[in-house]
């Protein structure tokens, strides 16, 4: 257990990493001494564009297993994360100036991708049951979109994941008006126990879908390592990307001794184990909201890393931030979600970074806060 919180230690919710207690230094001796025994030195040489053969295909025998569909290797391309994904993405399939749709609110440094690319960002508000169809349907009446950003379950910063009705009405409307999504499914293996819908990925072969995948939050995100799952014509286009024609394809090393953590049964056991304490913290601070912060309203997450949560009226979480922080405690504000100055009473909690006393003492200091 980490040293107990005091004030000159701020508990920052804004962390949405996990503690160091949960990386997996022994797993990964234990896979590069796996790995390393081959003595392939193709390891090191530059790879192929779509990603090391062998890697991909344990990452597709995982994924069959883990999201309980048949995944082939040839829809994996191998990426250096998601973020790196989504950014390869952007250039391949956008240029500078054109529209994209968000979900309202959205994973903020997403907002910073798209940003970086000239990209303009029409949000389409969520509900409980994820992105509004309705206004979807609006929206396409007046733009033309390049993609549309959605990350379905346990989104980034609500929690809500999208239900398997919306799904299917996304899915629907991406037929008929050709709409490419890209499904940002990093929290998808991340559930406490209810197992959401099945991901995007499911439709790559039937809609222009994309899916992006991470092992940042389902193992350790200092591997930077991904994949891009995609029908073959679809990933042709990305890996004819300049960065992974000059590169050899991403991350040949780091996907080499993943394949070994993977095929010891090592994956597995890392990302069961991540669940497990994951859902304890969450509900740890759940518990600790509904008791110390009984006015802000949430919603319990069943999966992911974070807490939407909303502050009383006319309170406004910005300025709510300043006093937190001089009583050692801190969260992102809502705003920082939203395309469009949105969310202005919402804070963003994540409980992957601390253990259970820290949580609760970081709760106090925002009742506290609150209070003053
Ligand atoms: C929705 C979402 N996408 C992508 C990322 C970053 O993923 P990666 O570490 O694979 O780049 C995060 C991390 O917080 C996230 O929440």
């Amino acid at each position: 257990m980490d040293a107990p919180a005091c004030h000159t230690d701020i508990i920052d919710f804004g962390k949405g990493q996990p503690s160091l207690s949960l990386l997996p230094v022994a797993a990964w001796r234990t896979a590069a001494d796996h790995c390393l025994a081959h003595g392939d030195a193709r390891l090191l040489q530059y790879g192929v564009d779509e990603g090391d053969e062998g890697f991909r295909e344990s990452l597709a025998q995982f994924l069959s297993r883990r999201y309980a569909m048949p995944v082939a290797t040839t829809e994996l391309v191998v990426s250096a994360g998601a973020s790196q994904a989504l950014d390869l993405v952007c250039t391949r399939f956008t240029r500078a100036g054109d529209i994209i749709f968000v979900e309202e609110p959205t994973y903020f440094l997403a907002l910073d991708i798209f940003r970086d690319h000239g990209l303009q960002v029409v949000g389409i508000p969520i509900d409980e049951e994820g992105i509004r169809i309705d206004a979807l349907q609006d929206a396409l009446v007046h733009h033309r979109p390049a993609f549309l950003y959605t990350i379905p379950s346990f989104q980034n910063p609500s929690g809500t994941t999208m239900s398997a009705a919306r799904r299917e009405q996304l899915i629907a409307a991406s037929r008929m008006h050709d709409l490419l999504v890209v499904a940002d499914e990093v929290y998808q293996l991340l559930d406490f126990g209810t197992v959401p819908p099945a991901p995007l990925a499911t439709h790559v072969h039937t809609a222009r879908v994309l899916s992006l995948g991470s092992f940042s939050k389902i193992c350790a995100p200092g591997l930077r390592l991904g994949w891009i799952q995609g029908a073959p014509d679809v990933l042709h286009t990305i890996t004819q990307s300049g960065v992974v024609q000059s590169g050899g394809g991403l991350s040949p090393f780091v996907s080499g001794v993943m394949r070994s953590l993977i095929d010891l049964g090592l994956a597995d056991a890392v990302l069961d184990g991540l669940r497990r304490v994951y859902a304890e913290r969450s509900a740890v601070l759940c518990r600790a909201m509904r008791e110390l912060l009984p006015a802000v309203t949430f919603v319990e997450p069943t999966g992911g890393y974070f807490v939407w949560a909303q502050l009383p009226a006319e309170r406004s979480a910005s300025q709510f931030l300043s006093v937190a922080r001089a009583g050692g405690v801190a969260f992102h504000p809502g705003t920082r979600f939203s395309s469009g100055g949105g969310f202005a009473r919402h804070m963003r909690l994540s409980f992957a970074h601390y253990d259970a006393p820290e949580l609760v003492e970081g709760v106090r200091r925002l009742a506290h806060a609150l209070a003053g």
